[in-house]
Formats: structure tokens, C-alpha cells, sequence
């Protein structure tokens, strides 16, 4: 099998999984948050609906690929000895979610030897959905558009992301942790950037976040202390819509940075943030 199709399948296997996952999360928010608990800090929070819709990704990707890894924000790592590792965040907005601000998602990667080649990103309320294959492009699904022979999901349509070239009028995007302390580490940093840009969002999902930038909604995206199964499928659909996703000073984005950024914005922003000292709110290891 080629790479390619291996990265399609890989795909579309996700792209069904996070729908399935997706009406769950719905359906059961229609009758209310149910349990919630903590986790990191009382702030960082976890539903029954997190913990049920992982189980459902889980047991999907393990019928159809077996020895397949997973690596899930809920339930930790399921063992695996092929060269696929599944990312899995069931709700990514899950502060969202439990005030019922319907703007969450659910984000399934796949990376082949650490690097990822597929992901899905499903906006749980609305259905809006982005994917993306390594060398594959990344392209947004609208629910609202009638099936066809060419696009049998719903209109395509590739994204590029955003053609804001002056940062000054950059809308930009970013998230904090959970912990106080390196929530006040990112405040420090925003208060820096806010008079050099021309407005800040917090819309409380990284993963959806990583998608707008790919779609131009905002012109770009930056986060300290993200997890790999936060921006690992949005990340990819970051990159494929031609953003550059990074960390900082040549390191891979990860838990220290990720920085998503059009080629244009990408080296004063880059700068701006080194410049704010960025990098100390991230998480110590
Ligand atoms: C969180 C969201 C949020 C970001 C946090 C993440 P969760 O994920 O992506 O936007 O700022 O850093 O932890 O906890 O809702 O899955």
C-alpha cells in the first residue's frame, strides 16, 4: 500500500470515529452535563462524556487496527507494537462543554513513527469538521452541503489559511493551562502582545482554534503548554493549509510552544514571543 492511501484510510477512519464520537458527545448533552470531576487543578475538569466518547474512539480503533497505540487525554496510553499511534482528545473545550458555550470538538491524529500524517478535528455542536493527510491539504466539510459524487462527505473546500502579512493587524489566537501559576505567566505574555496586535481571542479549544487559523478565521495561533493530543490533528490541518507550526527558536512545537502562524506573521510573531519570554509559562518537566 502507498504511503498515501495509507495516510487516506488512516484518515478516513478517524473522520468516521470522531462523527460517532461527536453524536454522542451531542446526545448526551442534551440531557445535561452528567458527572463531572477534576483533574490537574480544580479548574481542569472531566465529564462523563469525556470518558465515555474516548471509550468509543478507543474500541473503534482497536477493532479496525489492533496494534495500533493510543495515546488518549482521558485514559492514557493502550499499548500497541505497529508503527501507528493514535492522538485522541474526546472534547477539547471541555470547560465549554460543561457550560454549555457550544463551541468543542473532537480531535483523533494518527502519526506514523512520531510523525503525523492524518488528523480530524469535529466541532461537536455544529458539525463543521476539518482533516487533513500529510502532503494531502487540509480542507473544511460543511455539513450544510448536499452530498455529491465528487465529495460524497459534503463540499470540500482546502483551506489556506490567512493573507494578513502586517502583524499590527493580526487577530490572534491563544489558550492557557490550568495551573495559576503558568496563568499568570501567559497573562504577563498576552499583556505584552495585546497593544502590538490587533486584538487577541480565547475561544477555549486549541484544536478548534488550530482550525480556524487554517481556515483564516483568525490570522494566527500560539499556546504554551499544550498536549500532543490538543494539536496534534489541528496541527497538521495548521500546516497542511500552508501555516507555519512550530515552536520556538527551531524547536518542534510540543508542550513548550505551538506556534501556528502564516509564513508572513510567522517571524515577527515568532519574535514578539521570544521577546515576551513566552517560553517560561511553559510547563516544567
Ligand atoms: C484545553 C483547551 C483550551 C486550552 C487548554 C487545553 P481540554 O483542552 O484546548 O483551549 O487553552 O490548554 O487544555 O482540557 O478542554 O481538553
Amino acid at each position: 500500500m502507498s504511503g498515501r492511501t495509507q495516510r487516506w484510510e488512516l484518515c478516513e477512519l478517524a473522520v468516521q470515529t470522531a462523527r460517532e464520537a461527536a453524536e454522542l458527545v451531542r446526545a448526551q448533552r442534551a440531557g445535561g452535563v452528567g458527572q463531572v470531576a477534576t483533574k490537574s487543578t480544580e479548574t481542569d475538569v472531566v465529564t462523563s462524556a469525556d470518558r465515555a466518547a474516548e471509550q468509543l474512539i478507543a474500541s473503534r480503533l482497536r477493532a479496525a487496527r489492533p496494534n495500533d497505540r493510543i495515546l488518549g487525554e482521558e485514559s492514557g496510553t493502550h499499548a500497541g507494537d505497529s508503527s501507528v499511534t493514535w492522538l485522541v482528545d474526546p472534547i477539547d473545550g471541555t470547560v465549554n462543554y460543561v457550560y454549555g458555550l457550544g463551541h468543542y470538538g473532537v480531535s483523533i491524529a494518527a502519526q506514523i513513527d512520531g510523525v503525523t500524517v492524518a488528523g480530524v478535528v469535529r466541532d461537536i455542536e455544529s458539525g463543521a469538521e476539518w482533516r487533513a493527510t500529510l502532503g494531502g491539504g487540509a480542507w473544511r466539510t460543511d455539513p450544510a452541503a448536499p452530498p455529491s459524487a465528487d465529495a460524497p462527505d459534503g463540499a470540500l473546500r482546502r483551506l489556506s489559511g490567512s493573507r494578513v502579512a502586517d502583524l499590527g493587524v493580526a487577530l490572534v489566537g491563544t489558550g492557557f493551562g490550568y495551573r495559576p501559576e503558568q496563568r499568570a505567566r501567559q497573562g504577563a505574555v498576552v499583556a505584552g502582545l495585546l497593544p502590538r496586535v490587533r486584538d487577541i481571542r480565547r475561544f477555549g479549544s486549541a484544536a478548534l482554534d488550530l482550525c480556524n487559523a487554517a481556515e483564516g478565521l483568525i490570522d494566527a495561533f500560539y499556546e504554551v503548554g499544550l498536549n500532543a493530543w490538543d494539536f496534534g490533528a489541528g496541527g497538521l490541518i495548521a500546516a497542511e493549509a500552508g501555516l507555519r507550526v512550530t515552536g520556538l527558536a527551531g524547536e518542534p512545537a510540543g508542550a513548550a510552544m505551538v506556534l501556528a502562524a502564516p509564513p508572513a506573521l510567522y517571524g515577527p510573531l515568532h519574535d514578539l514571543l521570544v521577546e515576551l519570554h513566552a517560553a517560561a509559562a511553559a510547563p516544567r518537566t
